[in-house]
């Protein structure tokens, strides 16, 4: 294939492989945001995406899909225990997230993440045009910058990070931490989803390394004695608005949010939470608040039902097989109480849905539960603005979640504070139809000025520009 002069590095390809009912194997295409938003520019510069199929020990050739230039990295089932299910997942995801759950440091997993970090860097330099421009995404790869500078000085080095960067007190506990930040520091612009974010990045690098920085420049030393300049900001991701829309508007996802209403025997209120099964979106503390509203009997069964989507993730971390068996067990014992022969308490479901499934559930709930301990974004909390084209509906919103800083209009809520929840929820219940419809139009206006493709403009420009700007010492 001809080499590319626009390169995505993520630890998943944008495609799912899939088992047809005959047994044939196929690739469709992933629901995720990130793919949507990068397909007019994989397109239009004949890009190319290095990441993992999502399952191990595949060997899989380069292949073409949808315009794009698809490049496997392969992973075996060890990678994927110490790299991908280890040090990703079970080190910096925890760590990252303010040690909601306790980060375990292993040197073992260490050597897997640099190994692997290596594998997708040399994967991206081979298939990268001279001068092209590569963007690597997310905490997976955070070594693949430096890595790709010093085997390919000509390109332009994009990253960015998706979930939150930590305060520097938690972020030192790393005993890799100035590898990492070196990794990091390895692209022209390096973009967080806060400004918060960005700035916890800033002291660390000046706290570690002793580097200067300024605004959002950081002076990074070259080996031979010169300096280059990057830019660390905030770059907050969205999502392609528009497609929830023309899916909200559709008949037949009107008529399934009408069918979901019944089928759950149409409660006067519907409350919705939609997460990844994961501890660090709060659905233990929503959870907890719900069912002593029912406790108290400010709420009835009959009148208030909540809805858990609670999707499969990460099924063989420790964390998350607890996190599970806590999780199902709250479920087992709030229905267990408060259930009758008509009403369930909570709907739990441990499934993923698609696209059109999800807009219908977005539509038939009244009140949306956001209450994220910590999270780099949460885009569940866009999808259901985007989604309440009959500007109805409340957003109940943790400030913890980086859309806080951008939804002003939500009913903020501290998670941890389980009372200040509780009448959070008995807010958004009982808030009436003017007051919901004024702040669902503001919410709606910042989530349609700022899509996804927005995002990716915005960081491209600052790339283009950036890109080159060399200092002399
Ligand atoms: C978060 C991360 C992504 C990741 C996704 C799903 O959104 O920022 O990088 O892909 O979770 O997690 P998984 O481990 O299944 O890729």
């Amino acid at each position: 294939m001809e080499k590319a002069e626009f390169v995505v590095v993520a630890n998943r390809l944008p495609v799912d492989h899939i088992t047809g009912a005959d047994g044939e194997q196929t690739w469709g295409r992933s629901p995720g945001g990130l793919v949507t938003a990068l397909d007019p520019v994989m397109r239009n510069a004949d890009g190319a995406w290095v990441g993992w199929v999502g399952q191990p020990d595949l060997d899989i050739e380069p292949f073409e899909f949808d315009g794009t230039h698809l490049v496997p990295v392969r992973l075996s089932a060890e990678d994927v225990e110490l790299y991908y299910e280890g040090f990703s997942n079970d080190t910096i995801w925890p760590l990252y997230h303010d040690v909601i759950a306790a980060p375990r440091y292993s040197r073992v997993w260490w050597e897997a993440y640099q190994r692997v970090n290596r594998r997708f860097a040399d994967a991206a330099a081979a298939v990268s045009a001279e001068n092209a421009i590569v963007w690597v995404q997310d905490y997976q790869l955070q070594l693949v910058p430096q890595m790709l500078r010093q085997s390919r000085p000509d390109l332009t080095i994009g990253y960015f990070h998706h979930i939150p960067f930590p305060a520097y007190g938690l972020f030192s506990q790393l005993p890799w931490r100035r590898q990492v930040l070196q990794g990091l520091l390895g692209a022209d612009v390096i973009g967080f989803q806060r400004v918060a974010d960005a700035g916890n990045f800033a002291r660390a690098v000046r706290r570690q390394l002793r580097y200067e920085t300024k605004a959002s420049g950081i002076t990074v030393p070259n080996d031979d004695g010169t300096t280059r300049r990057a830019l660390a900001r905030a770059f907050p991701i969205s999502i392609d608005a528009s497609s929830y829309m023309q899916l909200a508007r559709s008949e037949q996802v009107q008529a399934r949010a009408v069918q979901i209403r019944e089928s759950l025997g149409n409660p006067a209120y519907i409350l919705l939470g939609v997460d990844r099964l994961d501890y660090t979106k709060g659905i233990q503390h929503r959870m907890k608040a719900y069912g002593e509203l029912l406790d108290d009997g400010r709420i009835q069964v009959e009148d208030v039902t909540f809805v858990q989507v609670a999707s499969p993730s990460r099924e063989r971390v420790a964390a998350y097989i607890q996190l599970r068996d806590e999780i199902e067990l709250a479920v087992g014992r709030i229905n267990g109480d408060h259930d009758t022969m008509h009403h369930t308490a909570i709907r739990y479901l441990h499934q993923a849905y698609p696209r059109e499934e999800m807009v219908a559930l977005y539509l038939a709930a009244d009140v949306m539960l956001v209450t994220a301990l910590r999270d780099g974004m949460n885009l569940v909390a866009k999808e259901y603005v985007a989604s309440r084209v009959d500007n109805r509906g409340v957003l109940v919103l943790s400030e913890f979640a980086g859309a806080s800083d951008e939804l002003g209009s939500a009913i903020r809520i501290n998670p941890h504070d389980i009372g200040g929840l509780k009448d959070a929820i008995m807010r958004a219940i009982e808030m009436p139809a003017a007051e919901q419809g004024r702040r669902m139009r503001s919410l709606r206006r910042r989530v349609l000025e700022h899509t996804v493709e927005d995002w990716s403009r915005d960081f491209l420009q600052a790339l283009d520009a950036f890109h080159g700007r060399e200092e002399t010492q």
